[in-house]
């Protein structure tokens, strides 16, 4: 999704910059690796370039990579400069402008937003010196990671240990979020269809391509929301979301769901879940007789259902939205299904209309409301999404009140 310079510098903690780059490409950005002379002691330029694919940045002044003038270029493309572990060293040059090596000039070449991890003994980081250089760059902009507490590499216990991977990739995940009207919102999507398999070759499945769904993922992403989407197996490659699960039968989604339904504040099941699977699946091919065959089929989970009925145990109490693929009698039956499910809004899809339902980059639909049916006339699938978040932001709004 973005670009990230990670500046990465001599301290214990430079390893766990290896797991910062990590995560942030597992959250699809690109990582572009600056080392500083001194984090070379402790890390070798070979490990962040195989992690990031890219060349790693080690001298200002290597012949061939100022053809473009690398600091510029770099500095340009960069969404987010990010120094990982920030010594007392680099926070001071920072600081003072000093611009000696790559890094340095870097930091005074972009505009990009600049976030910092410090990690450094306890009485360094307590150092009037330290402390003003740090309230010096605080006051321009750069945002910090806090050290956490604990014991020192340097076997002193206090604070000064780099925070942890994790809680660096996701303080940076939210500068890059989108300032859109979604931020700060986690919703939960799920799309495709849900293959129930017979034997080892064999499945029932259904003709959704996962498309609304996708789109719907990547409108919220792009209105700035945390997405986790659970997608069935589809041939159309998912957006980039903040965490993509994959499943393929319908019990495996319902578990899905279920695990990160308390943190969601919106959950939108575009899946077209399957509602009966084999009664067993054979271990081995089923293979063929002269007569007919008769399966036993029998009821999945239902998802959206289980969603209704917990949702009042649920932490965040998420807006829940639920489709309907109909071909007869559609708001009708749509209405009737939001009742029943206990949900907020169903989104009817007519699949006997063309260029709607499965399969195709348009959609038609009614969305079933509290206060009635809303025609959404024939549009694109992204169109469409963005329709239908407008109304899980208005829910959102008037349950919790605009947050910032
Ligand atoms: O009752 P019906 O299957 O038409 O309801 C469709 C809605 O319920 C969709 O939002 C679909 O994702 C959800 N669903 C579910 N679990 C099922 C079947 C459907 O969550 N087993």
């Amino acid at each position: 999704m973005a670009l990230i310079a990670l500046g990465i510098c001599g301290g214990v903690g430079a390893y766990k910059a290896v797991e910062v780059a990590r995560g942030l490409q597992k959250r699809h950005h690109e990582v572009v690796a600056v080392m500083t002379d001194a984090a070379r002691h402790f890390v070798g330029p070979l490990t962040f370039e195989a992690i990031t694919r890219r060349r790693v940045v080690t001298d200002q002044f290597e012949p061939g990579a100022n053809a473009n003038i690398e600091h510029i270029a770099i500095a340009s493309d960069i969404a987010l400069l990010l120094v990982v572990p920030a010594t007392a060293d680099i926070i001071g040059r920072f600081a003072a402008g000093i611009a000696d090596d790559f890094l340095s000039s870097l930091y005074l070449a972009t505009t990009a937003p600049v976030l910092m991890a410090p990690s450094m003994n306890v009485n360094m980081l307590a150092h009037p010196a330290v402390q003003r250089n740090l309230e010096t760059l605080a006051a321009r902009g750069v945002r910090f990671v806090e050290p956490g507490e604990g014991y020192l590499a340097c076997g002193w216990m206090g604070k000064g240990r780099l925070a942890e991977p994790d809680a660096i990739v996701e303080v940076a995940e939210r500068i890059l979020r989108p300032a859109g009207p979604l931020r700060g919102r986690r919703l939960l999507v799920t799309a495709g269809p849900t293959y129930e398999d017979l034997d080892p070759v064999r499945y029932v499945g259904n003709r959704s391509s996962g498309r609304m769904g996708f789109a719907l993922a990547a409108e919220a992403m792009r209105r700035g929301a945390e997405v986790v989407l659970v997608a069935g197996p589809t041939t159309v490659e998912p957006p980039a979301v903040t965490e993509l699960v994959r499943v393929r039968r319908a019990a495996e989604m319902h578990a899905a769901v279920m695990d990160r339904a308390a943190g969601a504040d919106a959950i939108v099941m575009a899946a077209a879940v399957a509602d009966y699977t084999p009664a067993e699946a054979a271990a081995q091919k089923i293979g063929k007789t002269d007569g007919p065959m008769q399966l036993t089929l029998v009821r999945t989970p239902d998802i959206l259902a289980d969603l209704g009925r917990l949702r009042p145990s649920l932490p965040g109490q998420p807006v829940l939205v639920g489709f309907a693929a109909e071909s007869e009698d559609v708001v009708n039956r749509a209405a009737a299904k939001r009742v029943k499910k206990k949900v907020d809004l169903i989104v009817a899809n007519d699949v006997l209309q063309p260029g709607a339902g499965f399969d195709v980059d348009t959609n038609a639909v009614t969305i079933v409301g509290p206060d009635g049916a809303e025609a959404v006339p024939l549009q694109s699938k992204a169109a469409v999404a963005g329709v239908i978040l407008d109304r899980v932001e208005a829910l959102l709004e008037k349950k919790t009140g605009a947050r910032k």
